[in-house]
């Protein structure tokens, strides 16, 4: 079955939905983005994802093109033209089209495009197994904070992880500081202590690191948001969140093992309770 998109204002079967060579999206990377999940129709923190992009956007000078009602009926409508009970839905917005030059001296009008496609879930396999990590130094940008489409970055340390048997690469600051991993925020679990990289420009605010910092509270666990180093005394676990993965164990990095190796406890409480919360979320929307 076709998927439809979003594109410019119409929806539009996947293969019909274009947009212009001279999108500053396509020639200088001039966007920001979102990826939200949906639960059979009720969409995880949706209203953070909105303000995380009006952020995004603000940040670098582009107006959202449709006010956040309008846009939240755009990406609820995407998803209801496509297939799948449990979606990702991926929003990108870019500056617009003009014929390409660094400067912009025109108001342009932004490019939105929204598709949907199944979640993406770990497979079981791999929660048992944990996630395989490798470090790399941060060779990204400056403005983490931005959800910005320039991911070329993400895209190399990716790549990187895959070339060495490894799922995610997490990147180091000059001082060997865990910041996030190339699409994860990353967490330690230091002397009982769940501890993450606070939120500045080296970081994205992970929707999902907000969430297990919240459950993280809720089940009596202490939380640091500090800088903090994989050889630290007293780390146990490390994890890591995104929308695609809610909580997952990070058993190994650079091929030695992280605690015993094995999904630490505290890793799965948070996944399950995050899981938990998926579940209530669905329960709470009649469709
Ligand atoms: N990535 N840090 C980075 C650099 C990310 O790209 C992401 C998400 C996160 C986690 O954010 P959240 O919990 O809001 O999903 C942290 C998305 C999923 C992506 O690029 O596909």
């Amino acid at each position: 079955m076709a998927l439809i998109a979003w594109v410019n204002g119409q929806f539009l079967p996947l293969e019909k939905a274009v947009v212009h060579i001279e999108d500053r999206g396509f020639q200088f990377a001039d966007g920001v983005y979102e990826v939200i999940a949906c639960f059979n129709g009720s969409f995880l923190d949706l209203g953070a994802h909105l303000k995380r992009l009006e952020r995004s956007c603000q940040a670098i000078g582009i107006e959202l093109p449709v006010n956040q009602e309008a846009l939240q009926s755009l990406i609820e409508q995407t998803y209801q033209q496509n297939p799948f009970r449990d979606a990702m839905l991926y929003v990108q917005i870019t500056r617009g089209v003009a014929a390409r030059a660094h400067l912009v001296t025109q108001q342009l009008t932004p490019t939105m495009v929204i598709t949907s496609r199944a979640l993406p879930m770990p497979s079981t396999e791999k929660i048992s197994a944990g996630v395989n990590g490798i470090t790399m130094h941060d060779i990204r940008w400056k403005r983490c904070d931005i959800k910005s489409i320039a991911l070329l970055a993400s895209v190399l340390g990716k790549q990187e992880a895959k070339l060495r048997g490894a799922d995610e690469t997490f990147w180091q600051d000059d001082e060997g500081h865990i910041l996030e991993g190339c699409a994860t925020n990353c967490f330690a679990l230091i002397n009982g202590t769940l501890v993450t990289h606070p939120l500045d420009h080296q970081v994205l605010g992970g929707i999902t690191r907000n969430m297990a910092l919240r459950i993280a509270r809720e089940q009596g666990i202490g939380i640091e948001e500090r800088r903090w180093k994989l050889d630290e005394a007293g780390l146990t676990e490390c994890m890591m969140s995104s929308t695609t993965n809610a909580i997952m164990p990070v058993c190994h990095m650079n091929g030695e093992l992280i605690g015993t190796g094995h999904p630490g406890p505290i890793a799965m409480l948070l996944r399950q309770e995050m899981l938990k919360a998926f579940a209530a979320l669905q329960s709470d929307v009649p469709h």
